[in-house]
């Protein structure tokens, strides 16, 4: 389910993975101040078209393809998950963030999907970015 419903998407990553930081920045304003590049990052749409904010929503959402791709063997990206959430900690980004991090991603999916974003793929998704979360907040705590 989770493959099928990430087949089109993954092809359009920074215009979704822009939807989902909106929703991001909507629900956890605190967090554009996190974002300090040379650019200025001063009000949300400053953000969001700085070349460095859109590279990081691609970022984003390359770690989301990677885990669609290794779905069946996601512990192949504990090491990289880690040093991650490692990264994180460093840069000032809370683990409770990465919770409404995951809440932005569904609320891209349900706009995405439309109806074909069912409780049964909801729930897959959410299962999925649990496992990914749980590796970066270990690596985060380390
Ligand atoms: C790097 C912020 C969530 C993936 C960074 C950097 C910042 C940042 C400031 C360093 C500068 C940069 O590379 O742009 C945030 C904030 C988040 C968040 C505020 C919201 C909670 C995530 C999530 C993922 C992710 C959920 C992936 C699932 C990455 C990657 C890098 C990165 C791949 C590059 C790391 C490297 O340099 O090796 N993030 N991030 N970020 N972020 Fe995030």
């Amino acid at each position: 389910m989770i493959r099928d419903s990430w087949e089109s998407l993954g092809r359009n990553k920074v215009p979704h993975g822009m939807v989902m930081f909106s929703r991001l920045f909507e629900l956890e304003p605190a967090l554009l101040g996190l974002f300090q590049y040379n650019t200025s990052c001063g009000s949300t749409q400053d953000c969001l078209a700085s070349p460095e904010f859109l590279d990081h929503v691609t970022k984003v959402m390359l770690v989301v393809d990677a885990a669609v791709s290794h779905l069946d063997d996601l512990l192949s990206l504990e090491d990289f998950l880690l040093n991650l959430g490692r990264k994180h900690q460093a840069v000032g980004v809370d683990t409770q963030s990465f919770a409404v991090v995951g809440e932005s991603l569904l609320y891209m999916l349900q706009c995405a999907l439309g109806e074909t974003y069912t409780a049964p793929l909801r729930q897959a998704w959410l299962n999925m970015y649990s496992v990914v979360v749980s590796a970066m907040s270990r690596g985060w705590a380390q």
